[in-house]
């Protein structure tokens, strides 16, 4: 089974294009993502961690680190990220993980039986500092994931964790927020001096507060 959200991410050592790592070294106090690929040499893949390696200074512009991970040798490893290169215009910039023997892969629930016995699903985790799991997303092998929408999520879980905020339907940074509800208006009158919009007692909306 997967990993749910506020579990803590376990830790492991691996080989990776990077040399040996131990996760939580890897991680430091940083934000983390790790997501997983079905296979090596694989098209959409491949598009995958070019676009990741694109967007690196967008997850380093938010504390985070990126850690791909495919069941394929770093042999195989190696070999691909030259065909990312050549193909997607930037070159792997971060580490991926060989986890030939599939326990990391197993631990973390990327396999998923009924969609293939010895390959990776398409996951996603969001890790805090803390190393708590915040988000977990899987997708088919047939679709590539949407990056942009990683780095929007991370945008929320930052901002709900510095304030006590919700960010409602396709929120980006800049639009208004939502008051928690667990927070009273007595409170709410000192967390957001400049005020608010009340729909329903239930739903108030502000103007985002700063993410630091
Ligand atoms: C791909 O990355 O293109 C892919 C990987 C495994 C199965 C199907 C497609």
């Amino acid at each position: 089974m997967t990993l749910q959200l506020g579990e803590v991410a376990p830790n492991f050592k691996a080989d990776s294009t990077d040399g040996p790592l131990d996760f939580y070294e890897y991680l430091g106090s940083s934000w983390g993502v790790l997501f997983s690929h079905p296979a090596d040499f694989t098209p959409v893949c491949t598009t995958e961690l070019g676009r990741v390696a694109a967007l690196k200074p967008e997850f380093e512009n938010r504390n985070t680190k990126v850690i791909g991970l495919s069941v394929d040798g770093l042999a195989d490893h190696t070999s691909w990220s030259r065909d990312i290169a050549e193909t997607q215009g930037t070159a792997l910039n971060f580490p991926l993980i060989a986890d030939q023997n599939r326990k990391i892969a197993g631990t973390y629930g990327m396999i998923h039986p009924n969609a293939s016995s010895t390959l990776t699903v398409r996951s996603v985790f969001i890790i805090a500092p803390d190393k708590t799991v915040k988000l977990t997303l899987t997708y088919p092998a047939s679709t590539g994931r949407n990056f942009d929408e990683i780095l929007r999520v991370i945008d929320s879980l930052q901002l709900s964790a510095q304030h006590s905020v919700a960010t409602p339907a396709d929120w980006k940074v800049g639009d208004d927020v939502i008051i928690s509800p667990s927070i009273s208006d007595d409170e709410a009158a000192s967390k957001f001096p400049l005020g608010w919009k009340t729909l329903k007692p239930y739903l108030r909306i502000t103007a985002q507060p700063t993410i630091n």
